[in-house]
């Protein structure tokens, strides 16, 4: 009965932008809002476990994969120089945010993230500074201010309409020797039983996962002054997602 009233409203919501749903739950339709905070903290506490260990580990079904992406991050050089000021759109938990901070130390760390409770709870504890977040901008960032813009689990989950606005933010806002560090889920992501594994997940009806081809991200940045500096097939479960990572001419 309940279920039959949400969708009769939802469906006369929907042309203006509007949906109605349970304030405690998280479904795969509504990237915005990402996983309801007080649970997971609480989840997280139970478990005894820090909360970007714990969505590695239990979320995710896989230990130290915050770390290994950094690991790779790592390798090609991205943290070898001083980083100023940080950009990180959709921090989430804040798992990478975290070991971004250890691994460079940057004197500035913006977010931008649409969930508000987490965004702060992470200027709470990390002492960040949340930027007004409409979705696709980064529109309290001056031009070539940063030295890094990174994404992680965004753009693989988002319409396509919010990459490409940010992807023009990105190359507006990072200046010269700057690294622009994200992941999507490209045709790389895509092979042997990955449709049936897709298929079979039980996920419908919103924009996870969301596909772009690796070359329309690659010839975007060259385009823009970037190379591609390493990329990383990376696990996403139930499939995976690919880290591309870009450094601006310096
Ligand atoms: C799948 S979660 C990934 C969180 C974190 N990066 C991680 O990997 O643990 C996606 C995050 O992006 C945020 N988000 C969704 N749409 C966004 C948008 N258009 N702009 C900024 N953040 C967004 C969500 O609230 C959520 O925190």
């Amino acid at each position: 009965m309940l279920s039959a009233l949400k969708s009769a409203l939802n469906q006369s919501l929907a042309p203006i932008g509007i949906a109605v749903t349970r304030v405690d739950s998280h479904g795969w339709n509504d990237v915005a809002n990402f996983i309801p905070f007080e649970q997971t903290m609480k989840k997280a506490r139970t478990a005894r476990m820090s909360i970007g260990d714990y969505v590695d580990t239990v979320m995710n079904g896989a230990p130290g994969m915050t770390q290994n992406t950094i690991n790779n991050m790592a390798s090609v050089g991205v943290f070898s120089k001083p980083m100023g000021t940080v950009v990180e759109i959709g921090p989430g938990t804040g798992r990478y945010l975290e070991k971004t901070l250890k691994a460079a130390r940057p004197p500035r760390y913006e977010i931008y993230e649409t969930a508000a409770p987490w965004s702060a709870y992470l200027v709470k504890e990390y002492n960040v500074i949340s930027q007004p977040t409409n979705g696709y901008a980064l529109t309290d960032t001056p031009d070539s201010s940063a030295d890094m813009v990174q994404a992680h689990k965004v753009f693989s989950g988002v319409p396509f309409m919010a990459t490409c606005c940010y992807w023009h933010e990105m190359s507006r806002v990072i200046g010269a020797g700057g690294w622009a560090v994200f992941d999507v889920v490209t045709e790389r992501c895509l092979t042997g039983d990955a449709l049936r594994i897709w298929a079979e997940s039980g996920i419908r009806n919103g924009s996870y996962p969301s596909l772009v081809p690796r070359e329309v991200a690659v010839s975007f940045f060259s385009g823009k002054g970037f190379t591609l500096a390493g990329s990383f097939i990376v696990p996403m479960p139930p499939g995976a997602t690919e880290l591309l990572v870009f450094k601006r001419a310096g």
